[in-house]
């Protein structure tokens, strides 16, 4: 049996930090082996630096490890990083710095020029940045960053149809409170009601689209020269983030292309039969009540991304549904699934 790579997690004791540590179990190619967290945390057990908030409990071969300092030293080479955003900006770039190949979930480094913002499925080709990232920072190490849990569903919803010229784009969301983290949004605010504002959501929504959407130019990524215009909500659901979608295409191309678009999508995760990857990245649901977080953020081990209500809509062209996991495809298993992308490349040899 090939050996798995040794991983470490930085911010292993948070939220973020458990959802991977659950996703890593039984991952064939990644061991999870080492857990860093604040010097709050360094020197206890995993199992006594935190409290477990997901259901089934940390398991006992992580449970035992000794939480490590977030200080490069003895880490594994490959880190997933679910840092605090107040510290990950000097942190990620330490363990670069010292060789670390950084694959985070913090907003940190996600916009920086010669960062790959990557959805293995949309953006494969923006890893080659990666020589330019080492070269400009002098580091043998590299950050690799995936999207904000909301940008991941739109984006993923809107990749089948980059085809027919993709120029405006509406989209609003309906986002779980578990995309907060613990104990994120104050029950008595979101119990019943819908709070029309997550700060700084909108802005990401909206930069992260086009830098995602965009083409590797040979030394740049150039983003995607659409509008995008996103309207940020945060409701009472518990996982799965909705985003209504309206969008302005070029090419004006018939519904049963569209449709055809959606039922036919497949790349490169899928051709290369990653673990974490679903068979089909994104479903196309003909009901006319889906998808619903309910029903359907968990299906396909929550790493696909579900669409539905297509339709002609009166201002832009078309406006349909998507549904995607916030905290697995928005966050622990979208990293995993960049990492695998990665090893893929040969990048972790
Ligand atoms: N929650 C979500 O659904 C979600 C979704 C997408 C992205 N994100 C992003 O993911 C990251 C983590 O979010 P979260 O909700 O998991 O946060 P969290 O629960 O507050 O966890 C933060 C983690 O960072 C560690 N940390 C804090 N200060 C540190 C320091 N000075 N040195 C080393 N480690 C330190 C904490 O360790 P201690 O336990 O020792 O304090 C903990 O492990 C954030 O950047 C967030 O924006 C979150």
């Amino acid at each position: 049996m090939q050996t798995r790579i040794e991983v470490g997690i930085l911010g292993a004791t948070g939220m973020v930090g458990q959802h991977f540590v659950k996703f890593l179990q039984g991952n064939p190619w990644f061991d999870l082996k080492w857990v860093g967290a604040s010097d709050r945390s360094a020197g206890k057990k995993y199992r006594d630096a935190m409290t477990w908030h997901l259901g089934g409990g940390a398991p006992d071969s992580v449970a035992d490890l000794t939480v490590e300092d977030c200080k490069p030293g003895n880490a594994p080479r490959l880190l997933f990083s679910a840092m605090d955003a107040s510290v990950a900006t000097e942190i990620e770039r330490a363990f670069a710095q010292a060789g670390h190949v950084v694959v985070s979930n913090s907003r940190n480094h996600r916009m920086e020029s010669d960062v790959p913002l990557l959805v293995p499925e949309i953006n494969s080709e923006h890893l080659k940045i990666i020589p330019m990232q080492q070269r400009a920072r002098g580091w043998k190490g590299q950050i690799v960053t995936n999207p904000n849990c909301s940008t991941i569903v739109l984006t993923m919803g809107l990749a089948p149809l980059k085809q027919f010229g993709i120029t405006k784009v509406i989209a609003t969301t309906l986002q779980a409170i578990s995309g907060a983290g613990y104990p994120g949004v104050a029950s008595m605010d979101i119990t019943g009601n819908v709070i029309p504002f997550i700060g700084g959501e909108e802005e990401k929504m909206q930069q992260e689209t086009q830098k995602i959407m965009g083409e590797f130019r040979g030394d740049r990524i150039e983003p995607l020269p659409a509008k995008v215009s996103a309207h940020c909500n945060r409701v009472p659901v518990v996982d799965g983030h909705t985003v209504t979608v309206s969008v302005e295409l070029s090419a004006k191309p018939a519904m049963a292309e569209l449709h055809a678009a959606f039922d036919s999508y497949t790349s490169v995760p899928q051709a290369r039969q990653l673990p974490s990857a679903p068979p089909r990245p994104v479903i196309y649901m003909h009901e006319a009540n889906r998808p619903q977080p309910r029903k359907d953020a968990e299906r396909e081990r929550g790493m696909a991304a579900f669409v539905g209500r297509l339709r002609p809509c009166p201002v832009l062209d078309y406006k349909f549904v998507a549904l995607g996991h916030n905290t697995v495809r928005g966050a622990a298993g979208a990293a995993v699934l960049n990492a695998e992308l990665m090893h893929s490349e040969g990048m972790l040899d």
